[in-house]
């Protein structure tokens, strides 16, 4: 691909768009979004980028729905400016739990995000650890999904001594993902059986599969948002006999109270990815970062220069 690399911000997350450039060599590219008193959005591209390979660097965070107006808007600026390529970087997808018509008359709402990015402009996307893999297939643009898992088993490996660890998915969606760290890590896997009543944050736990007793357990998820299924599963796993609790974790929502759900409980501690903003007020001496930035870096190289994405995961 020719034309320049520029990777370009929105609101959501420009320390993780600036930590991309650093490892790039480029600059940011500049733009603008002022934000009206009738809650209308202005974006506009302050550099030109005729010709140019564009990265537009936005996961979705609060304000979440404006995040994504702005996502739209800035890849709609982009085309409209001459762009030869646009891809949208979105480290954590909208709406990525809302994948299927589990009851009547709801959207697919993941579905609907792919299909506004497409007609927006967007030539590829490139995201991180979607919630469910079939996701990935929602996009008729190519999408590439890069994965935590590398870096976060790097992290343990390092600072953990995981000689007496089990992996533990906190439900049986995760069961399946976990195989990347179990692999990786070299550790046996628990499963916990968790139930949820419709939108109840309080998700049950009732059943362990596997053994965790007298082991660290290290609980791993695709995301914690309002922290109810890992509070949940670090209970559950104490009951069945755990000698402590870690978790690992690759997109921090941490909505609502989870920060101090998680302070006050006895989980020990907790590493998650940059892929979302940590405020200041969220971070705690429990939860450790680990950035992604320098593979979402290669990625984006590989992309320009149209080598191989998958190669990254090895
Ligand atoms: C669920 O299927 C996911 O893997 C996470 O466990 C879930 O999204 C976490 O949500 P919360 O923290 O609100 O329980």
């Amino acid at each position: 691909m020719g034309g320049e690399i520029k990777i370009i911000s929105g609101s959501a997350h420009p320390a993780l768009a600036k930590a991309i450039c650093g490892h790039l060599g480029v600059e940011l590219c500049p733009s603008t979004t002022v934000r009206f008193s009738n809650e209308n959005l202005l974006v506009q591209i302050d550099e030109n980028v005729r010709e140019a390979d564009v990265f537009v660097v936005q996961p979705s965070c609060p304000p979440v729905s404006e995040g994504i107006v702005e996502l739209l808007m800035t890849v709609d600026a982009l085309r409209h400016a001459s762009a030869r390529r646009i891809t949208a970087v979105v480290p954590y997808f909208p709406y990525a739990r809302s994948d299927k018509k589990d009851r009547p008359r709801i959207s697919i709402t993941a579905r609907l995000m792919a299909d506004l990015l497409e007609t927006a402009g967007a030539d590829r996307v490139l995201t991180m650890d979607l919630h469910s893999p079939q996701v990935q297939g929602f996009f008729r643009i190519p999408a590439d999904q890069l994965q935590a898992a590398p870096i976060l088993c790097d992290y343990l490996q390092a600072h953990r001594d995981l000689s007496n660890h089990v992996l533990v998915a906190s439900d049986v969606g995760e069961s399946k993902e976990i195989g990347a760290y179990a692999n990786r890590l070299n550790l046996p896997i628990a499963v916990v059986d968790k139930r949820r009543d419709g939108d109840d944050e309080n998700a049950r736990a009732t059943n362990l599969i596997g053994d965790v007793e007298g082991r660290i357990a290290l609980i791993v998820d695709d995301e914690i948002a309002s922290g109810g299924t890992l509070m949940e599963a670090t209970r559950f796993v104490l009951d069945r006999g755990a000698r402590e609790v870690q978790a690992a974790c690759v997109h921090p929502v941490l909505s609502g109270k989870a920060v101090e759900k998680i302070e006050s409980s006895p989980l020990r501690s907790l590493v998650v990815t940059d892929t979302l903003p940590l405020p200041s007020e969220k971070r705690i001496e429990k939860i450790h970062v680990e950035s992604v930035a320098k593979l979402f870096a290669e990625a984006v190289k590989a992309i320009h220069t149209g080598s191989s994405v998958s190669r990254l995961f090895r």
